[in-house]
């Protein structure tokens, strides 16, 4: 059954899952693609961008701040750059609706460049923390105003005599890693951030691409470092964007824990910085086997399949959350179905993403008749019947609406998700997808 973007859908028991499912393109790639494309000089190709609204959100405020960025008909996307400092202040402010990663990434660009720019967003961006991305911002040199508590919006007024800052930041995150590298590119003397652990390098992958000369290593406290050397222009180098790791994650736990299912996934992005879902969900007895590996415009990528399998719960250690932060949600769909308890430990950040996801998926999970119990950064969930039978609230996040659809594909009574426009952010035709496989996603009311 072919979905249009539909708020409100109820998931009813799936069959096996069988086939091929086509998954978007990479949302962090597309959005850095979009972005360095437009600081670089000449014009850059971009083929396999994510036309999610989250990706569309960073494009329309890069055009607002004078960048031409069009599709051709054969979706490729072409972005004349305008270089380090060619932007120019926008009329009116840069809505970046539910993106984190639009909004801290621009705030680097805005800072290193003589134009002034107001961001706002979406209820959900409105109450997420910026004062990570401000503060060392404003340390370089940028003038930034924000609501109070450090939150949107933030009007920034970047100058073109920003200093480099050498930042050590608390958490690993690539967005905070990102923003700071960005200004640096117009900062005087050398860039440095550190991180307890790395987070997702495609900021660093592509400034390579670009030709900007930068570097990576591990300190002797064992922080990580990456180093940008100063005054370095941007080339326009072509992009192919790798298929989303984040998103295919729905359909390899939904065919995991669906009896007889039997999918395959083409083209995902194997970043290791990406992949502790999949390391995490083998280590749980997963059958997931991969082939074709290969580089595709400087990313690792692969083929998966993955077969239904009765999984066992494992911890999964605080050192595995970067690279697998976006995907703690729809792991503990997996961890209701898998024997014994799950247990996940340093993931406290999760309660600052589009929304709080330790409380939303645990208040879910337990509503839907799984035991869980959480802390301020540990959650443990234990197999359970899922009994479904409930209506759950997305909360503006399209990781909670589509763990809850892929729940809903194995409980005794279907779930229904309110709030599901906001999978548009990242996984455009999620419920088609899924229902060509197997499952049975429908609108309105549950059956
Ligand atoms: C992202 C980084 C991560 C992730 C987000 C995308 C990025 O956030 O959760 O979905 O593209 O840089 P943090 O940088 O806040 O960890």
């Amino acid at each position: 059954m072919s979905l249009a973007p539909i708020d409100q859908l109820v998931s009813n028991r799936a069959s096996p899952l069988l086939g091929t499912i086509p998954i978007p393109g990479d949302k962090s790639i597309s959005h850095r693609s979009l972005i360095f494309g437009s600081l670089a000089i000449g014009t850059t190709k971009v083929r396999g961008l994510l036309e999610g609204t989250d990706v569309m959100s960073t494009k329309d405020a890069l055009v607002a701040l004078g960048v031409e960025i069009n599709r051709d008909n054969d979706g490729l996307w072409h972005i004349v750059g305008v270089g380090l400092n060619g932007m120019i202040s926008p009329v009116a402010p840069l809505d970046l609706g539910n993106s984190g990663t639009g909004a801290r990434l621009l705030m680097g660009v805005v800072a290193g460049q003589k134009i002034t720019a107001t961001f706002c967003g979406d209820a959900s961006l409105s109450s997420r923390p910026m004062a990570r991305v401000t503060n060392p911002l404003a340390k370089m040199g940028a003038k930034i105003t924000s609501r109070e508590g450090g939150l949107l919006p933030v009007t920034i007024r970047g100058t073109r005599s920003l200093m480099a800052a050498h930042h050590c930041s608390k958490i690993a995150s690539a967005q905070i890693k990102s923003a700071i590298l960005l200004a640096g590119l117009n900062a005087r003397g050398t860039t440095i951030v550190s991180e307890p652990s790395t987070s997702r390098d495609h900021s660093e992958s592509m400034l390579r691409h670009f030709g900007a000369s930068i570097s990576q290593e591990v300190a002797e406290d064992k922080s990580h470092r990456v180093k940008l050397a100063e005054g370095t222009n941007l080339r326009a180098a072509d992009i192919i964007v790798p298929s989303d790791p984040s998103s295919a994650a729905f359909a390899i736990v939904a065919a995991l824990i669906t009896p007889g299912s039997d999918i395959n996934l083409y083209g995902i992005g194997m970043n290791p910085l990406r992949i502790g879902l999949i390391t995490t969900l083998i280590e749980m007895g997963g059958n997931i086997t991969k082939s074709n590996d290969r580089t595709e415009g400087g990313e690792a990528v692969a083929d998966l399949r993955v077969k239904y399998s009765q999984l066992h719960g494992i911890t999964v250690p605080p050192d595995r959350a970067a690279s697998m932060i976006d995907e703690y949600p729809i792991l503990s769909v997996a961890a209701a179905s898998a024997n014994g308890t799950t247990e996940m430990l340093g993931i406290a950040e999760l309660r600052v993403k589009e929304t709080d996801r330790i409380k939303v998926m645990a208040d879910g999970l337990i509503s839907c008749g799984v035991k869980v119990d959480f802390d301020e950064d540990s959650m443990r969930v234990t197999n359970s019947t899922v009994n479904g039978g409930v209506t759950i609230s997305a909360e503006h996040d399209h990781r909670i609406a589509m763990s809850f659809l892929t729940l809903g594909m194995n409980a005794k009574a279907p779930i229904t998700v309110k709030g599901c426009t906001t999978i548009e952010t990242s996984f455009p035709r999620f419920a088609t997808a899924m229902n060509q496989l197997g499952a049975s996603l429908a609108n309105g009311s549950p059956t």
